[in-house]
Parts: structure tokens; sequence; C-alpha cells
């Protein structure tokens, strides 16, 4: 078979396509269930000599049937916030499998860790306010190691130019916080950023467990997500075997030296969805801007379902369904009033464009963006221009499609507003 140089459906084919459409219009977002398992398997292959628990961080996509299949295969839940901490419960997910790892301290923190939900610090002042509310407890802190790496200066959290977690050198403050509360930090936590560099991922890692040498009570390390997922050809992918290997000897030398057995925690979001899914929708125009400018493909969709491009540059496969053999060099721009909402924005310059060549595409076709599953229903400029959510479709094993969100309608949107 000649490999063609454009990207393909993922696991979509033509009838799904077709099926999808009619029964749900577009835009809409499918996630295959196969693809989530089988990459849920492999997280809970990490190898790790003294145990591991693998949490999803259901930032990247928090539908509560996510969460459950997840929780089902014996996945814990990584939660960024009070909010998405009840909405995990709320999902029925087990209060002790839940931690909550935040920019902001919950309004409600008391409430969740009654019921059992645990906390990691991610600054000082967290640590404090946790310590006040709950003394004498066991508590876990988020450090910000010192390096950091991502796709994007947008999706690194570490480093000095980085807010997120407890910067490595105030170990002695965090300290004085404990003794004053009677804490026992029990678990240090780490993630230096989304799509990371597998080298510096493990660089940090070891850093990190450098550092749990100056926490004696830590029984626990957590290395966060950071897996990079491939979502463009050509792009590496992080080999969890790998890498793991590499962790679980460090895991290894560092008993042999201490005494110490140190269980792994890591918090895959990306790795475990992005790839799972994609998004079904139609060209309604094409337009060009003359001899010397492009040609433009416009969606019924956009930076309303898919943000990444607009906010760092994000590549994304796009496929342009269509039996036709010709092949013709597009900008693909989405459907919202902002120059800004393009798919196709040059990844090393994002403010810029940069063309496509998709399959030569006519009004009406079918494009399908794929790598969506991850931060794209989830982190969008949802409702802008008043366009409606869109609905979320689960292609089951047996083939069969599932919805599990269904398309927003205009009065759910007034329902918030005031009539004065
Ligand atoms: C604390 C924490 N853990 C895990 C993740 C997941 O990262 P990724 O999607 O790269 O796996 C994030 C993402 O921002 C995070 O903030």
């Amino acid at each position: 078979m000649v490999m063609s140089h454009l990207e393909q459906l993922r696991f979509l084919n033509t009838e799904d396509v077709k099926g999808v459409i009619g029964q749900w219009g577009t835009s809409v977002f499918v996630y295959d269930e196969a693809i989530m398992q089988q990459q849920v398997q492999q997280a809970l292959a990490f190898s790790a000599p003294f145990g591991l628990t693998v949490r999803y961080a259901m930032k990247a996509n928090p539908n509560s049937n996510i969460l459950r299949m997840f929780s089902s295969m014996g996945v814990a839940i990584d939660a960024g916030s009070g909010w998405e901490a009840d909405r995990a419960l709320r999902a029925g997910i087990d209060p002790k499998d839940i931690l909550i790892t935040g920019q902001e301290l919950p309004k409600n923190l008391v409430e969740l860790v009654e019921k059992g939900v645990q906390f990691n610090a991610c600054s000082l002042h967290q640590l404090q306010e946790y310590g006040a509310k709950f003394p004498g407890t066991n508590v876990s802190i988020r450090i910000n190691p010192g390096l950091g790496s991502g796709h994007s200066k947008k999706t690194n959290v570490g480093g000095s130019a980085s807010s997120f977690g407890i910067w490595h050198e105030y170990i002695d403050e965090l300290n004085d916080i404990a003794t004053e509360h009677k804490l026992n930090i029990n678990r240090l936590h780490t993630h230096i950023g989304s799509g990371s560099d597998p080298a510096v991922w493990m660089n940090a890692a070891k850093i990190s467990l450098e550092q749990v040498r100056t926490l004696p009570n830590v029984t626990i390390l957590n290395l966060g997500g950071g897996f990079k997922a491939a979502l463009t050809q050509g792009e590496a992918q992080t080999k969890l075997s790998e890498i793991s290997s590499v962790v679980a000897d460090a895991l290894q030398t560092f008993y042999d030296e201490t005494g110490r057995k140190i269980r792994l925690e890591i918090e895959p979001g990306t790795f475990l969805i992005a790839n799972a899914g994609s998004l079904i929708t139609t060209i309604h125009d094409i337009v060009d801007t003359g001899y010397d400018g492009y040609t433009f493909l416009k969606i019924d969709s956009g930076m309303t379902e898919i943000l990444r491009p607009t906010l760092y540059g994000a590549q994304h496969p796009l496929v342009v369904v269509t039996d036709g053999s010709e092949d013709e060099q597009y900008i693909v721009a989405g459907h919202c009033c902002e120059s800004g909402d393009i798919l196709t924005p040059d990844p090393d310059q994002p403010d810029m464009l940069k063309t496509r060549l998709l399959k030569k595409a006519s009004r009406g076709d079918v494009l399908v963006i794929e790598g969506v599953g991850a931060y794209c229903a989830a982190m969008s400029a949802i409702n802008y221009n008043s366009f409606p959510r869109s609905p979320e479709v689960v292609k089951k094993i047996d083939g069969s499609l599932v919805e599990i969100a269904r398309r927003q309608t205009l009065e759910e949107m007034l329902q918030l507003e005031a009539q004065i």
C-alpha cells in the first residue's frame, strides 16, 4: 500500500463519520473507547518497585463517563481545583482516590478533606492554610524543581518563570510551617509541563527523588503528567516503558541507599486521551485572498471547541474526508469573529499562518480534526459568538456510538441571564 504523506483518519471510518453526522450533525467530538483503554493499560504498566498509583488529570477531559471508565480500570484522579474534585465526587469517584493539586485554594477545602479527598499544597500559603485547618495530619506538597518542559512556554509549568508549586529552595520555610502545625509531609509532587521533552522529564524525576532525601517522612513521589503524545505525523511520543525503567531503577537505588520504599504516582492527562478524540466538522465556506494570498477553508467549529492552536500554536492533524485524489494548500479558519481563530498557525511563530497540504475540498465536505481528546472540549472559548457547546460521543469497542454529552441549546446559554 502506498502511504500518503497526508494525515489519515485515526479511528473513525467513513461509515462512522456518516453515522455520527446523521445522528448529531456537526461539529461533534467522538472519543474512542479502545484507544483510551489501551493508553490506560500502558500507564498501569509503568514499572515501580514499591507500588504505583496512576491518576487521571481530569482537567484534560472531565466528562463523568470518562472519569468512571478510567476509575473502573483502577485509575485515581488528579483534580485541578475544588470544583473538579466536587465534579469527580458527583461522578461517583471514591473521595480517597482524589488528590487536589490546584493554583487556587478551594473555598470548600474543609468540606472536601472531611469527605476524604486528599490535598496537595502548591504554595507556602496553601500549606499554611491547610495546616491551620488540619493540624497533625498528613499532607502532600508540590515543588517547582527549578526546571520545566512543555511543547510551548504556555505549557511549561516548572522553572523560575512558572508560579506552579513551592520553589525548590524553600525547603526550610516549608519545614517550619509543617513543624508549626505538626504536619507530616508524606508526598512530594512535581509536574513540570504538558507534552514535555522526555529527557527533561527524566531529569526532573531524578531531581525530585533527590529532594525526597531532604524530606524524611515522604513515602510517595508524584511525578505529575507531561508524557508526550504524538499528535501529528513524525512527532516523537514518550515511550513509557523506556522512561519507567529509568525511574524504577532510580527508586530501587534510592531504597538500596536509604532503606526507604517510595511509592510512585503519575498523573497523565494528554497521554491517556489526546489521541482518542476526533472532532467532526463541516467546511461551510471556501474563500481566498487573491493570487498572492491564501485559500481558507471555513469550518463550523474553531476556538469554541479547540483553542489550543490559537492559544499556543498547537498542531492538530486535519483530514478532509473525500475520495478525491488532488491536494491543495489551505489555511483552516474557525467560525469565531476573531482573526486568531485559525487551525493552521505556524508552529514556530504561533501568531502567523502556515498553509497545510490537505485533500482538495469542496463546500459541504467534512473535515476531521484529530488529537482532540485532551484540553479541547474542556478548555475552549465555549459559547463565544453564542455557539452552543458541541456534543460528545464515545465509539465503543463494539463499534456502537453512545452520546456522553448532548448539544447545548440557546435556552441553556440564556439561563443565567437576569431580565431587568
Ligand atoms: C498537576 C498536573 N498533573 C498532571 C497534568 C497532566 O499533564 P499532561 O496532560 O501533560 O499529562 C497537569 C496538566 O496541566 C497538571 O497540572
